[in-house]
Order: C-alpha cells, then sequence, then structure tokens
C-alpha cells in the first residue's frame, strides 16, 4: 500500500494512494528513454527475487532503478543511498529523487549519504547497486594490485552481506575494464563519455565477494537487450570475449551469506 502523510492544521492525516494513480506520475516523472531502460531492467534483472522484497538501492542516483522496482517489479519499498556529491551524479540528481519521493510517498526512503559511513540494522530482500560500484571503489589499479582497496571492498561487502535477509540476494551491474566493440555506438561510448580503466574485471569483485563470505557468486554477461526476444541465441553471449566485443556489461548476483561470519566480524570491532 502506498501512503503519502500530509498536515491539515496542526493534524498529521495519512492518504492512501491509488496503485493507477501512482504509475500515472511515475510514468510523467521518468526521464526521456524510459521505455528503453525499462526493457533492460527487464532484461537483465528477475522480477521473481524483487517482488515482494524491500530493496537496498547503493549509489541509486535519481531513483529510477528504485521507483520502476516499486512501480514494475513489485518491490514493497525501497531504500536509495546516494552521496549525491558527483562520482557519476550531478547536482540535479537529487532533487528528482526529492519528486519521486513525493510521487512514491513512504515507500521510498532517501538516505544521503556515503556508501562507506552507511550502517544499518535493517534487513533487505534485494540488495541492488547498478553502475555503482566503480565509482565507489574509483582505481586505475585493479583489485589485485590494490590489496588495500581490495580489503577495504572486502569489509564493505561483508556489511552488505549482514544487511541482507538470509535468502536476500546483492546483485549488480558493472562493466569491464575493456571494450574492443566493432559496433559504433558502444566504440564511442568508451572513447569519449566512459573511462574503462577505471573498472574492474568481474573476478576482481567475485574474489572480493567470496572472501567477505558469500557462499554463492554467480557470473552473467547478459546478450544486448535488443536480443531480449532471441532467448536461445542468449548462451552464445554469456562469456567475456563477447561481453567485450558488445556493451562491456556484466551482471554478478551473490547469496548465501555467512551470517555467523558478519557477527564475528561485528564482534571484532
Ligand atoms: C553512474 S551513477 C548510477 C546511478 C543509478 N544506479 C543508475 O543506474 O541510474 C553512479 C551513482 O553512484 C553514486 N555514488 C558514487 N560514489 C558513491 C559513494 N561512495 N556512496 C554512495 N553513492 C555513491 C553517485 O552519486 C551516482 O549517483
Amino acid at each position: 500500500m502506498f501512503t503519502k502523510q500530509y498536515w491539515t492544521g496542526s493534524l498529521r492525516k495519512t492518504a492512501i494512494l491509488k496503485v493507477e494513480e501512482i504509475r500515472k506520475e511515475f510514468a510523467g516523472w521518468v526521464s526521456p528513454g524510459y521505455d528503453y531502460r525499462l526493457r533492460i531492467l527487464r532484461h537483465i534483472f528477475n522480477k521473481k527475487d524483487i517482488e515482494g522484497q524491500y530493496v537496498l538501492d547503493i549509489g541509486a542516483g535519481c531513483g529510477e532503478t528504485s521507483g520502476s522496482f516499486m512501480v514494475h517489479f513489485g518491490a514493497s519499498g525501497a531504500t536509495a543511498v546516494d552521496s549525491y556529491e558527483g562520482h557519476g551524479s550531478d547536482v540535479s540528481t537529487y532533487e528528482q529523487i526529492k519528486t519521486l519521493q513525493s510521487i512514491l510517498g513512504n515507500k521510498l526512503k532517501i538516505i544521503k549519504q556515503d556508501i562507506w559511513n552507511f550502517f544499518t540494522e535493517d534487513k533487505y530482500g534485494f540488495i541492488v547497486a547498478i553502475s555503482s560500484l566503480h565509482h565507489i571503489a574509483e582505481s586505475k589499479k585493479t583489485l589485485r594490485q590494490d590489496l588495500k582497496l581490495e580489503q577495504k571492498i572486502v569489509e564493505l561487502f561483508k556489511r552488505i552481506g549482514g544487511m541482507l535477509k538470509d535468502d536476500g540476494k546483492f546483485v549488480f551491474f558493472d562493466l569491464a575494464r575493456r571494450n574492443y566493440s566493432p559496433i559504433p555506438r558502444y566504440r564511442e561510448r568508451y572513447k569519449t563519455v566512459v573511462d574503462l580503466s577505471t573498472k574492474q574485471d568481474p573476478w576482481a569483485w567475485m574474489s572480493a565477494l567470496r572472501k567477505a563470505g558469500f557462499r554463492k557468486v554467480r557470473l552473467r554477461y547478459p546478450a544486448p537487450v535488443v536480443l531480449d526476444r532471441f532467448k536461445f541465441i542468449h548462451w552464445l553471449f554469456n562469456n567475456y570475449l563477447m561481453c567485450i566485443l558488445t556493451n562491456s556489461g556484466y551482471l554478478i548476483e551473490a547469496s548465501n551469506f555467512k551470517k555467523e561470519y558478519n557477527k564475528l566480524y561485528q564482534e571484532a570491532e
């Protein structure tokens, strides 16, 4: 149920919002090209993982993912954590998510904070980070070359693992360190807009996730979204070579976090 609080004189009242109205307002709020973005979200995420879950969106930006998960994937609510201090967001991003909150009401919580300083006792069924980890741990070095950074990431992943419900999943989308795509759209993007040399290849994160205590770590290279209808050829794209020959994107799912490991870690702190 979506609700909104408002004041009449000195009385605080709660209004119940109609889902259809929310959908309509959300459709008016999204940025141009949102239909394509929703197609991508549907292409890379599994609705079953998100439906009915409370989501933590790390590096949430303007909140389009949090909003989509609530409006189109049936998430029961979302907490958007973002520092909103550059590193992938511009000044208007915070205003945008505040406007989104006025549409979604109580279901969207915004926490303006650096993830490195974010601590909570809350538990989430689904934790997501889309294109934000490479900003959070930006480095020209690989994690294997920079062991100090790797250790910091392991500690962060332990903290994230501790925020998951027992059957919860931490899923993130990120970019590989290189791109050799013959497709002009990608080649241009990675030459002029996005600097891939500050990203990490998937195995760097996977190793850190295992060290942090995630027992199940799964890597997927989604096929380009234009092929979303041709499921029978997706396996052809599910490898590193095809990844760097197309959009350089990959998805990592981590679950089955060793809670006892986390407890020991908290006690030691
Ligand atoms: C490329 S944007 C991605 C935004 C959103 N996830 C999306 O897919 O549209 C990266 C986001 O990560 C956030 N970010 C970067 N470093 C962060 C940090 N240390 N803590 C929290 N958020 C951070 C930025 O403010 C930015 O909004």
